[in-house]
């Protein structure tokens, strides 16, 4: 396996975590998946107060040692208080004493965000959370986060990218590279969507550069993100071969003259994932500040 640093820290994480968002209805193809990706060295795995999938994976890493537990915080518990007790509940809900990366799950523009990392930071000074970490914010948003920081730094920054979703390549890795950020690139295959009809011609490509590698399309694809210095990406796979094939992607390297060729598949500005969701809970969020709901 090959390891990556997490931000400025010296904490070593997989080029590759694992998400559970979304996990199958057959609990124990999932299980037996996550477990053989951390037999393969994977030490990162990726959950949320709202996937409902706390429990699980704490079931899974119980009485496993270095595993780097992230989770994250939902928008609507952005206060103070309830930053506190939703760390509480997952603290519950993963059974362990210490979170190793705590982040904020979408950026909620009607709540303060000096409040909510006084509520951050208080978790880290207090021993409950080790890192922490942000999800789905933009440039602006990210530096807004820094600022209200008073004695940690912001380590990771989570959203989602892939061939079809590469806003974040407009400016968001060139800042986060400068800062040191890691970037967990969620939904690297845009869901599972690229590997459906619509997108034949791309995976045609992927395959036909991925011939000389021996490696298949979604294995390119991974590898494409992993080449990108602050990238990790995050990949779910219920699968057990899915999950093989998937973590079998720190043994190679694309040369630069094929990751150009991957680079010119979409344009830079393709632009089909989540954030079109982004716009919607915004409006939402601002509403019930309104409401002060
Ligand atoms: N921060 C956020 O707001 C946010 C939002 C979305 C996701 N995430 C995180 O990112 C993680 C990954 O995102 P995602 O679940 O959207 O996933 P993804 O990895 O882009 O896609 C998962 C889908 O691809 C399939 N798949 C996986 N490996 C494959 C392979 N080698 N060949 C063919 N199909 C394959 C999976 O099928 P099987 O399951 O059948 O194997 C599943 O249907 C989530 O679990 C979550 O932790 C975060």
């Amino acid at each position: 396996m090959e390891y990556k640093k997490l931000g400025n820290t010296k904490e070593r994480l997989s080029a590759i975590g694992i998400g559970t968002w979304n996990l199958s209805s057959d609990l124990t193809e999932n299980g037996k998946a996550i477990n053989l990706a951390i037999k393969k060295g994977v030490n990162l795995i990726d959950t949320a107060e709202v996937y409902g999938t706390e429990k699980i994976v704490g079931g899974i890493i119980k009485g496993k040692e270095n595993i780097f537990i992230a989770t994250k915080v939902w928008a609507t518990h952005f206060r103070y208080d309830a930053v506190v007790k939703a760390c509480e509940r997952s603290l519950k809900n993963l059974d362990v004493k210490q979170i190793d990366l705590y982040q904020l799950h979408w950026p909620n523009p009607g709540i303060n965000i000096k409040e909510t990392m006084r509520a951050m930071e208080k978790l880290v000074y207090d021993g409950k959370v080790r890192y922490i970490g942000v999800s789905n914010f933009n440039e602006k948003e990210l530096k807004n986060a820094q600022a209200a920081m008073s004695k940690y730094e912001i380590v990771s920054n989570q959203v989602e990218y892939n061939l079809i979703e590469r806003i974040p390549e407009i400016d968001l890795i060139d800042y986060m590279k400068k800062q040191k950020i890691t970037l967990l690139a969620y939904s690297p295959f845009s869901h599972g969507a690229i590997f459906k009809e619509r997108y034949n011609n791309i995976i045609k490509s992927l395959n036909e550069l991925g011939e000389k590698y021996n490696k298949t399309a979604g294995q390119m694809l991974l590898r494409w993100l992993i080449q990108k210095d602050i990238v990790i990406p995050l990949t779910k796979a219920s699968n057990q071969n899915h999950m093989l094939e998937n973590i079998a992607v720190t043994s190679f390297k694309i040369n630069q003259k094929d990751m150009d060729i991957i680079n010119k598949l979409t344009p830079k500005n393709s632009h089909l994932g989540l954030s079109r969701f982004k716009n919607l809970l915004k409006s939402y969020l601002i509403f019930r500040a309104l409401l002060r709901i």
